[in-house]
C-alpha cells in the first residue's frame, strides 16, 4: 500500500507524527509536514520525528514531488490533522501546497481521502466544507474520544483514534480493544 499522509498546522501534530511511527513497515508512506504544523509542533509535547525507511518526508512547497500527479500511484491520503485554513482549500480545489494539491489529485483519480478536522467547536462554514466533502465521498474522520475500550492513559486514548483511522484504511492493528457486546 502506498499512503500519503498530510500534517497541517492544527493541535494534534503530534498525533500525526505518532500515527506515522504506528503503521505497518511494509506500507510504503510519503509524508508531508505544512510549515504552519512545524510551528504547532513546538508548543506541543516533545515528539521525535520517525525514521522508518518506510517513510519519505516532502516539504509542503515541493510542488514538483513525485505524488503531485496522478501519473503516480498511491492508493489512499489522509490529512491528520486537517487544519480549518486546509479544509476550506480542499474544498474549493485550491492547490496551492504539496498537501492541497495531493488532495486534488487523489478525487480526480477517484481515490480514498480520509480528513481529520481539528477544531472546536466548528462554525457553519467549516460544517458546510466539511459536508460537501462527504457528499464527494471523502471520509470525515475528526480525533474523536471513545471511551468504551477502557482506556487508562493519554497513549491508550490516542492508539484509540489512531486505530479508527488504521479501521478506515483497512489497516489491521491492535490499537484498542473492539466492542464486543
Ligand atoms: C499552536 C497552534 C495551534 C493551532 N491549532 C489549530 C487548530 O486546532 N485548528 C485549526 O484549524 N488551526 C489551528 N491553528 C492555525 C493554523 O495553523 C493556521 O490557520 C495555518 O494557516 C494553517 O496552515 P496549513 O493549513 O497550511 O497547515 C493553530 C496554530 C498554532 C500556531
Amino acid at each position: 500500500m502506498k499512503l500519503v499522509v498530510g500534517i497541517t498546522g492544527a493541535s494534534g501534530v503530534s498525533l500525526g507524527l505518532k500515527f506515522i511511527s504506528l503503521l505497518p513497515k511494509e506500507i510504503e508512506v510519503y509524508a508531508i509536514i505544512s510549515s504552519s504544523a512545524k510551528v504547532a509542533l513546538g508548543f506541543e509535547q516533545n515528539i521525535s520525528m520517525p525514521n522508518n525507511s518506510n517513510i519519505t518526508f516532502y516539504e509542503d512547497s515541493s510542488i514538483g514531488a513525485c505524488i503531485a500527479s496522478g501519473s503516480f500511484q498511491t492508493d489512499a491520503m489522509i490529512i491528520l490533522p486537517c487544519s480549518m485554513n486546509t479544509l476550506a482549500k480542499c474544498t474549493v480545489g485550491i492547490s496551492d501546497t504539496l498537501i492541497t494539491r495531493v488532495f486534488s489529485v487523489m478525487l480526480k483519480e477517484r481515490r480514498k481521502v480520509i480528513l481529520a478536522p481539528r477544531e472546536m467547536p466548528y462554525n457553519t462554514i467549516q460544517l458546510e466544507n466539511m459536508t460537501k466533502l462527504s457528499s464527494i465521498g471523502v471520509v470525515i474522520a475528526p480525533p474523536m474520544l471513545g471511551y468504551y475500550s477502557q482506556q487508562q492513559t493519554l497513549d491508550e486514548m490516542e492508539n484509540f483514534i489512531i486505530g479508527k483511522w488504521f479501521d478506515s484504511l483497512d489497516i489491521e492493528h491492535n490499537l484498542y480493544k473492539r466492542w464486543e457486546g
